[in-house]
């Protein structure tokens, strides 16, 4: 958590190349966590769930998998359940880091598919990116006048129920060839929420009206104009899981991101080191298939499975070290600041073996003015050099952990303080419910790719920038 806090004032801070950005970087260093409320992010809830609720164990049983292994205080008593993997909501990409005027190639879950704006519907589509003439990938294609998706190897058009409306081979007095079955393109369904485009992964047509039954996680905040908001998102050459569960812990951040975040020091407590690593007591309540809530001294956080962590800040003005304190009477600061609040929103998506992308965002509803004098850019190059800076161990962990087995996480790793207790419940949900591992389907095995030279790893153009519409990303 004290990752995510101290990630909450990356886009204003925590880097050398700073802003003048000094009232609010004092705000968002007093931030600490508090309860979610309930309304702040819904999800539709599994109606198959069977469970029956019973409380275990006290909070000093969390943390420890090998000595005391982290036991969630509730527990859904479900074992059977398995979590399906091609049947939930995937996020894309941000639609602000979407051009319409081309169709864009993203792999989720191991699928190829290509997005592109459907101008005569005013819609994003999701379609297998596979041409159906002789397979060429579409998003290779264009957007042709009448706004339908062109094939770029032989001219084939489709429209955005993924219909062939076009054969430029096929004399007009033969047979209408395009209005075959097999010309069709296999369609995904689709829609955007919180602007962000998803996808449910399987075009079998009893999911064409999926989303009237199930719809992605909402969160009200990101659609709430008081709330200032700005989404990045980027490629990372290391895996979903590894990915999700470095945002759940905030105990690297002074080590891995020494220099670069700030992390505030709510009780003042002195220095052990000089990186300033301090006792976390992270604990996590409730386990079950739709996921997990964690709290700690800073607050709460959430995973709702797949793909989404989210935690609140909280802001409290009587903190010691706090400079809300210091002007104004106690009494004005704490009604104004109790409105305050923010979120750190963090969607991981899996990719590959070995990929995933992250769309990050951080609303907030107080000095919005900053994100409308800021460019997005300066946002951009902070999260990255943020990710930069544990890239390469995360990369090169997720090797080790694939030599042992994904399975064996639990026996491989030492984790025995409460700070890892949030990674020790994503392991074992992910035990429980997924066998210790994504379920590619029948797309991989599980080994990892190759792991490219270091250098290549680090590349940021194309894991972000290559992601952008043109002179929107400032590396
Ligand atoms: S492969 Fe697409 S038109 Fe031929
Ligand atoms: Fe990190």
């Amino acid at each position: 958590m004290e990752a995510l806090r101290a990630s909450s004032s990356l886009q204003l801070s925590m880097i050398s190349t700073r802003l003048p950005t000094t009232p609010t970087e004092n705000l968002m260093f007093n931030l600490s966590f508090s309860s979610i409320p309930n309304s702040s992010f819904s999800s539709l809830r599994r109606t198959t769930a069977k469970s029956k609720l019973f409380s275990t164990v006290s909070s000093s049983t969390i943390s420890t998998e090998p000595i005391d292994p982290p036991q969630p205080e509730l527990e859904i008593l479900t074992q059977e359940e398995k979590f399906d993997w091609f049947s939930q909501w995937y996020p894309v990409m941000p639609v602000c880091d979407l051009d319409k005027r081309i169709p864009h190639a993203k792999k989720v879950m191991g699928l190829d598919i290509v997005v592109w704006w459907d101008r005569n519907e005013s819609a994003w589509k999701v379609f297998d990116d596979t041409c159906p003439h002789r397979l060429a990938p579409l998003s290779e294609g264009r957007i042709d006048q009448w706004g339908r998706l062109q094939c770029v190897y032989h001219g084939w058009c489709f429209n955005g129920s993924g219909d062939c409306k076009f054969i430029p081979q096929a004399p007009p007095d033969g047979p209408p060839v395009h209005t075959f079955k097999k010309a069709c393109v296999a369609v995904y369904p689709s829609t955007v929420q919180n602007d962000i485009v998803w996808f449910w992964p399987n075009t079998d047509p009893q999911y064409k009206d999926i989303l009237l039954k199930k719809k992605p996680p909402y969160i009200p905040e990101l659609d709430d104009p008081s709330y200032t908001k700005i989404m990045a998102n980027r490629e990372i050459p290391y895996g979903y899981e590894v990915l999700i569960e470095n945002l759940m812990d905030p105990a690297h951040v002074p080590y891995a991101h020494f220099g670069i975040m700030k992390i505030p020091n709510a009780n003042n407590r002195p220095k052990a080191d000089r990186e300033g690593g301090i006792p976390l007591d992270i604990n996590v309540q409730t386990l079950d298939i739709d996921g997990f809530l964690g709290k700690h001294q800073y607050g709460s956080s959430r995973f709702i499975p797949p793909c989404v962590y989210f935690a609140f800040p909280n802001f409290k003005s009587d903190q010691s070290n706090g400079s809300v304190s210091t002007a104004g009477t106690k009494k004005e600061l704490s009604s104004h600041v109790a409105q305050r609040r923010a979120l750190l929103v963090f969607i991981c998506i899996p990719v590959s073996p070995g990929k995933s992308r992250l769309i990050w965002t951080f609303p907030r509803n107080f000095a919005v003015w900053i994100d409308q004098i800021v460019p997005r850019w300066m946002f951009h190059v902070r999260g990255n050099l943020i990710l930069d800076s544990d890239l390469y161990l995360l990369h090169v962990e997720e090797r080790k952990i694939m030599e042992v087995g994904s399975s064996n996480w639990q026996k491989a790793c030492f984790v025995p303080t409460k700070s890892d207790a949030n990674v020790v419940a994503f392991r074992k949900w992910l035990r429980k419910y997924s066998g210790g591992q994504v379920d590619w389907g029948t797309k991989f095995t599980g080994t990892l790719p190759p792991s490219p030279p270091r250098e290549q790893l680090m590349d940021r153009y194309w894991s972000h920038c290559g992601q952008l519409p043109q002179l929107q990303c400032g590396l």
